[in-house]
């Protein structure tokens, strides 16, 4: 029987797993193939030169692959330190990283090559889900550590990651049932483009953004010393959204952005995002601009979502929907993921310190400047033939592309480096509030 620190170091090799295969897939089937489809878009000045089956395995490398492994890394960590389920936990942990990280690769490998793509596509669907099913089984099975007489009611930020969690599920099953119908009719493995714009809602407004309202309100008034979260505020929003996705699937795309836009403004006026902070931020270890990077993901979350009302009515090619998109995915998830990982993953995968916080601000400050010329560009390229505009797509991407590049270096060399032999230490009782963080109990204004 493991003793308890044994069942830590277990758990922190695990999420170490869970991160190391979110940064390669971001890395190489997501990003460089993402970058590799703009330039040979801009190189046409056409999006639908390109194969959609390309586009596609992007952007499953880069929801699934990135940031579905590091939710569900995640998920096991916070949620095997809150409850009693430590050693299975990390069993399953493994079983269900095996299973997520082939159904992956397979997925990006279907939609790349066509190579026995009928049989491989419903496959990794199968396999994806069933990974999934295990952690969803497991974390519903958590009780928190210290069995109190009487259960304290749900608090707003466990709900959202809950909903997040069901997204998450729901987006599963659709993807395969959508797998095994394209393997039984379609000439390629691709999605048909009707389908695809209303699932992409699906996958990018439903399980993401409702992980990061939820981690966010866990933590942003500790990390930012931002108010406490209104549990009513929060609880419109992810109203307002489900509603919103609910009208995607009917094909009110009208009614749905407006209500995505609106949700948006209900979850930053619910985190307090842009009100004061009343405490000073947390910045230990990271860099003193990490609160305002946060807050500028907000603008992105913003601009998405107007650009999505915007695309409604005007988008011909392509170029509205992409833009907006983009100020989603990477102006908003993944400065979150970039600014947020890189504080608290360091301690999750082990108490290491971030390696360099120069390498925190050059990626944060390349992934936004990346993504403010993509979105800028975005638009006058594909729907008016802007030719300077053509000229600036290909430079956003390699932008992004060394952002990534070096999120991933610093996060890699952090995970390599010894414990604590770099950077500043982190002291007992910050480790001690850090830690406190995974606990359920926190004040929140209803
Ligand atoms: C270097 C950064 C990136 C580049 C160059 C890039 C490029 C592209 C391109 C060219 C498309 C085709 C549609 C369009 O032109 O708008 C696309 C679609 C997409 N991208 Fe990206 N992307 C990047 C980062 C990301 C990230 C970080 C995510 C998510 C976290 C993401 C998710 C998606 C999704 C979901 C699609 C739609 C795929 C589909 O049509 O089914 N992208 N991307």
């Amino acid at each position: 029987m493991r003793n308890a620190s044994e069942t830590e170091s277990a758990l922190q090799r695990m999420v170490t797993a869970y991160v190391v295969a979110g940064l390669l897939f971001m890395l190489l089937p997501g990003t460089f193939l993402g970058v590799w489809n703009l330039v040979s878009i801009s190189g046409r000045h056409s999006l639908s030169a390109l194969s959609p089956a390309w586009l596609q395995a992007h952007g499953h490398a880069q929801i699934f692959g990135w940031l579905g492994t590091f939710i569900i890394g995640i998920g096991y960590y916070s949620l095997s330190k809150m409850g009693r389920l430590m050693p299975f936990a990390v069993r399953r942990g493994w079983i269900s990283w095996a299973l997520w990280t082939a159904g992956v690769t397979l997925r990006w490998a279907a939609n790349v090559t066509e190579f026995q793509w009928r049989i491989l596509l419903p496959v990794s669907a199968a396999l994806e889900l069933t990974a999934f099913a295990i952690f969803f089984a497991t974390v519903s099975r958590h009780k928190p550590a210290s069995a109190p007489v009487e259960r304290p009611p749900m608090e707003a930020w466990m709900k959202l990651v809950v909903a997040s969690t069901l997204g998450f599920l729901s987006v599963l099953v659709v993807n395969q049932v959508e797998a095994v119908v394209l393997a039984m009719g379609a000439f390629h493995p691709e999605v048909p483009h009707r389908l695809d714009q209303r699932y992409l809602f699906l996958v990018a407004w439903g399980f993401p953004v409702w992980a990061v309202w939820g981690f966010n309100a866990r933590w942003l008034p500790v990390f930012l010393g931002l108010r406490a979260p209104s549990s009513r505020g929060l609880m419109s929003a992810l109203a307002v959204s489900v509603t919103g996705l609910v009208a995607v699937a009917l094909g009110q795309l009208r009614v749905a952005t407006i209500l995505l836009f609106a949700a948006s403004v209900l979850a930053i006026a619910g985190l307090n995002v842009f009100r004061r902070a009343e405490k000073p931020a947390k910045t230990l270890g990271v860099i003193s601009s990490f609160p305002m990077f946060v807050r500028g993901s907000y603008v992105w979350l913003l601009i998405a979502g107007g650009l999505g009302v915007y695309a409604v009515q005007a988008d011909t090619t392509g170029g509205i929907w992409g833009a907006s998109r983009h100020a989603l995915t990477v102006g908003f998830l993944s400065t979150m993921v970039f600014a947020i990982g890189q504080r608290v993953l360091p301690a999750f995968c082990g108490g290491h310190v971030l390696y360099s916080k120069g390498l925190m601000w050059a990626s944060l400050a390349t992934l936004n400047l990346g993504c403010l010329l993509r979105v800028g560009s975005e638009i006058p390229a594909y729907e008016a033939n802007v030719r300077l505009a053509w000229k600036v797509l290909p430079v956003s991407a390699i932008t992004e592309l060394t952002a990534v590049t070096l999120f991933a270096l610093n996060l890699g060399i952090t995970l390599l480096l010894p414990l604590f032999n770099r950077g500043e230490r982190p002291s007992q009782s910050d480790r001690r509030s850090d830690t406190a963080l995974y606990m359920p109990q926190t004040a929140v204004r209803r």
